[in-house]
């Protein structure tokens, strides 16, 4: 049985989640600042629902190699976030999600694990493309996506509600040849 992989970069390791990371990603991933510009981050964080995503996870790579990391600091181990890619085998791509805790933004995380995410959608997983896509008033998230190489692709007006308000979301992507060069 394949297991999910482990990536190193210059400050994290980005690695599969345990059981044992539910009530701090509970407790992360459960502010308000993260469920305001992500898509399926319940707020308040349900009692539980961690540790049944955690549990869906090894399933789902096993099914087509949808893969989400716990992003942790190399020097004290402290989870931080997550980072994911969602594949669609089929069609040779993978959507990219990613979440850092308050305390850790503006440092340049995302940005050093989302890297190396791309490396690995490309070199391992053999991807075509890669692409993300964010709220539009959440100009840090697409920051991230042109700082890795990605291309805007493009808006879609309102297409979002969130707290009860429509919103627009803006796509980014690149391709396996595009990474290439
Ligand atoms: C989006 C998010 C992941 C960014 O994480 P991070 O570790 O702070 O990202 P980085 O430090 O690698 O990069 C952020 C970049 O956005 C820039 N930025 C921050 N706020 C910004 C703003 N209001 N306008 C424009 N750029 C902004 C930073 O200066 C940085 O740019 P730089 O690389 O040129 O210095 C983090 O804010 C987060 O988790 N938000 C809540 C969840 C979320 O929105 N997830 C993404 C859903 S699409």
């Amino acid at each position: 049985m394949n297991l999910m992989p482990t990536l190193t970069t210059e400050r994290l390791i980005l690695r599969p989640f345990t059981l044992d990371d539910a009530p701090e990603v509970q407790r992360l991933a459960g502010t308000r600042e993260i469920a305001d510009t992500t898509i399926n981050i319940p707020h308040p964080y349900p009692e539980g629902a961690a540790e049944k995503w955690i549990n869906t996870r090894r399933d789902e790579y096993q099914k087509n190699g949808s893969v989400a990391w716990a992003v942790t600091l190399k020097d004290s181990s402290q989870l931080m976030g997550c980072i994911s890619l969602g594949v669609d085998g089929k069609n040779g791509r993978a959507e990219l999600g990613y979440w850092i805790a308050r305390e850790y933004w503006g440092q340049g995380y995302c940005t050093e694990a989302a890297k190396k995410v791309l490396t690995y959608g490309f070199r391992q997983a053999k991807l075509n493309r890669i692409f993300a896509s964010y709220l539009s008033r959440n100009p840090a998230s697409g920051k991230v996506m042109s700082n890795i190489g990605m291309k805007k692709e493009g808006q879609m007006r309102q297409h979002i509600k969130k707290w009860d308000k429509y919103e627009d979301i803006i796509h980014y992507g690149i391709l396996a040849a595009e990474y290439q060069s």
